[in-house]
């Protein structure tokens, strides 16, 4: 099998759905995110505080360029990452399906979470800019766009292998 990126803001579920995508797919998943964090053996929160946001993002371009090279099956990328442009060239040449969700669902789904750097402070508004500057990126790379707000894992999963 090829590649499949999954992309989307944070709480958009790339990482539930795109594991249960890719068990579905007879597929291995694997996670920028989790990339980043191994090789740097420590977490993403901690890469933030360590060495700031911009040494993070340069990390995470060159974890997408490694894992779009090398891996077969589904790739979730960090809710950032269609932000640099080469990222986004990438892209260009593979099947992204981008995850959408409601700007509630998506702070409830992430207000438990305290693994994610930039929505420490007043999330609600940091995740309705992010999503609201990152939505062009996001559609710019897609090939398929599926709205998981209020919706099953299972279902949404058989919907986008359909449509793949
Ligand atoms: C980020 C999203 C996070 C992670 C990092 C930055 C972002 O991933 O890559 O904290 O810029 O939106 P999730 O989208 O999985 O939360």
């Amino acid at each position: 099998m090829s590649l499949v990126v999954v992309v989307g803001p944070p709480g958009s579920g790339k990482t539930t759905i795109g594991r249960a995508l890719a068990e579905a797919l007879g597929a291995t998943f694997r996670d920028t995110d989790a990339d980043i964090a191994d090789a740097a053996g420590k977490s993403i929160p901690d890469i933030f505080v360590d060495e700031g946001e911009e040494h993070f993002r340069a990390l995470e371009r060159e974890a997408v360029r490694r894992a779009v090279a090398e891996h077969e099956g589904v790739l979730a990328l960090g809710g950032g990452a269609v932000m640099a442009d080469d990222t986004r060239k990438l892209l260009a040449a593979v099947t992204v399906v981008h995850l959408t969700v409601d700007l509630g669902e998506a702070v409830k789904r992430t207000e438990l979470d305290r693994g994610r750097p930039l929505l420490q402070v007043n999330p609600r508004a940091q995740l309705r800019r992010l999503m609201d500057e990152r939505l062009p990126l996001y559609r710019e790379v897609a090939d398929i766009e599926i709205d998981t707000t209020a919706r099953e894992v299972d279902e949404l999963t058989a919907e986008i292998k359909a449509r793949l």
